[in-house]
């Protein structure tokens, strides 16, 4: 799987506004224990830095935009997210940053697994021991 692996969504939208519908093992490869979201994020503020050893994600920018710079301990890529009709499916061990979020951003976030901070690398050097192939 590239780095940055973005699904489209189903746009059930039409004339009277937006609609997307996502379901779980269908759109998405993962069944769906927790869902999160991110907003009011200060624009100088950036967050994640850190991976999971189990945990996927998909990540949908509800609203305005940000940044997500996504490393697998080999490469490193970035990908602006702008829209709701298209998710960023995060796998395990990669790391995640995010920058550069507008005021009105909101990030939906979809997991596979609750909340466990036992789950989480929050040291760069112990993903990178962990990531190595
Ligand atoms: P964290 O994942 O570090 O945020 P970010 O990646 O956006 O920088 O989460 C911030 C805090 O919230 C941290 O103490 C863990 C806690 N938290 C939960 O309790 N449950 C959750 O589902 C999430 C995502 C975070």
């Amino acid at each position: 799987m590239s780095l940055i692996n973005l699904v489209d969504l189903p746009d059930l939208g039409d004339d009277r506004g937006g609609l997307v519908s996502i379901e779980a093992n269908k759109h998405i490869p993962f069944a769906v224990k927790r869902v999160y979201y991110i907003f009011k994020t200060h624009e100088d503020v950036a967050r994640g830095f850190h991976a999971h050893k189990e945990l996927k994600q998909l990540v949908i920018c509800v609203s305005g935009s940000c940044k997500m710079v996504m490393d697998n301990g080999i490469s490193k890529d970035d990908v602006i997210l702008n829209t709701p009709k298209k998710g960023l499916l995060i796998d395990s061990l990669v790391w995640r940053e995010m920058h550069d979020f507008s005021e009105d951003c909101v990030l939906l976030v979809l997991a596979s697994e609750y909340y466990d901070e036992s789950d989480y690398i929050r040291n760069y050097d112990e993903f990178l021991k962990k990531a190595e192939p």
